[in-house]
């Protein structure tokens, strides 16, 4: 298979482009990043010299470079490329809006020119908003509550609608939480990981009980692999794991494993908009595909942990560049 991932350099994209390169020894992967502040080739170090895997830095929003690319016969589309960061969404919902919705039609209608055969747009729980009780089937209705999840409820209507009309072969991933190796320390997990390590104050928005269902990114990627191989057409599939915690729960867990105080907990002013809970019913694509995940919360959270123990040098080096100074606006004056 040849695939066309976007993407590829980012927390997701690069975990998938490993895992396929590891899984199937005759499938090709053309990386298409743009290479934002999120965008980071360090991710992919050992799968570069793969004969099977070539990097192409580009905007998913440029019309003429997808044109030109998409010459080259891909079986798949794999959209990972986008901006993914809520409290950013927050700050300034332009970029999310150009890349999460216009960069998305972009690649749509090159699947419909060049007659693409799967179209796979990776979405996220976000899209459903928040839920006291119960979980969100596919059916549900769209309620997002940030530009984040505003952009890609968008961008899933989108490829909808390209499948109705066109007929383009697009499904639909909307996944849990993810965690684990090379995730960009914005994101709460690796914040909270490597503020703890460096004995700074973790903070946890408003009183701490939001509800997140945490998924390792590796069963994130067998679900995508599933999906690949096995999904349906103008179909939607929830991808969960069932961890269903609340952030001050998981920060004490963190907290215990690096043998830290609980004195670095610093409750901060709430995110505007903060959802309560997400939670997902994820039986379509347990029965449908056959997909369930295989690791376990506790075990895939003690590597994670590790791997950023090991890695210092790879979160240090962002954590000292232009990351400082969003930290400052998103954090100091809270
Ligand atoms: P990330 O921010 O770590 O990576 C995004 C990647 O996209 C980066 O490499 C960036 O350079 C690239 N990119 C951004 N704009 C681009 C553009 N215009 N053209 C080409 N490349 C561009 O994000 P992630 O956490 O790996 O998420 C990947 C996808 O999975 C996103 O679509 C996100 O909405 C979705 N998702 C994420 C989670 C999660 O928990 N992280 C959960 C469900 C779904
Ligand atoms: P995040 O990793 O940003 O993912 P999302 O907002 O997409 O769910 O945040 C996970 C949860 O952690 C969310 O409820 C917000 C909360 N959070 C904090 O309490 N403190 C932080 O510094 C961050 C980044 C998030």
């Amino acid at each position: 298979m040849k695939l066309l991932i976007t993407g590829g350099a980012g927390f997701i994209g690069s975990n998938f482009v490993r895992y396929i390169i590891q899984q199937h020894p005759d499938w090709e992967i053309t990386n298409l990043d743009k290479l934002t502040y999120a965008g980071n080739l360090e991710n992919l170090k050992d799968v570069e010299q793969s004969l099977r895997y070539r990097f192409i830095k580009g905007d998913i929003g440029d019309r003429e470079l997808v044109d030109q690319l998409l010459q080259q016969k891909f079986d798949a589309i794999i959209n990972f490329a986008a901006e993914s960061h809520v409290d950013r969404s927050i700050l300034d919902a332009s970029p999310f809006l150009e890349t999460n919705i216009c960069g998305t039609q972009v690649l749509l209608e090159g699947a419909k020119k060049y007659g693409i055969k799967r179209f796979i747009q990776v979405s996220t729980d976000e899209v459903y908003g928040s839920i006291e009780l119960g979980s969100f089937t596919e059916l549900s209705p769209l309620h997002p509550s940030s530009p984040y999840s505003a952009s890609k409820a968008a961008a899933d209507l989108l490829c909808l609608a390209y499948h109705k009309t066109y007929g383009i072969a697009v499904i639909i991933t909307r996944c849990s939480n993810n965690f684990g190796p090379y995730q960009f320390p914005e994101k709460f997990i690796p914040l909270a990981i490597t503020n703890a390590i460096e004995d700074k104050p973790i903070p946890v928005y408003g009183d701490g009980l939001n509800v997140r269902d945490w998924i390792f990114v590796l069963d994130h990627c067998r679900a995508l692999e599933a999906t690949l191989e096995k999904g349906r057409a103008g179909e939607v599939y929830n991808i969960g794991a069932g961890n269903e915690m609340t952030n001050l729960a998981l920060v004490h867990t963190l907290l215990k494993s690096l043998d830290k105080p609980e004195s670095l907990i610093q409750f901060v002013t709430d995110r505007p908009g903060h959802d309560r809970r997400y939670s997902l019913d994820s039986s379509k694509i347990r029965t449908e595909l056959g997909w369930k995940p295989i690791y376990s919360f506790n075990d895939a959270l003690a590597f994670t942990v590790n791997w950023y123990l090991s890695n210092r040098h790879w979160w240090q080096r962002i954590k000292s560049g232009d990351y400082a100074k969003y930290y400052e606006q998103v954090y100091l004056k809270r």
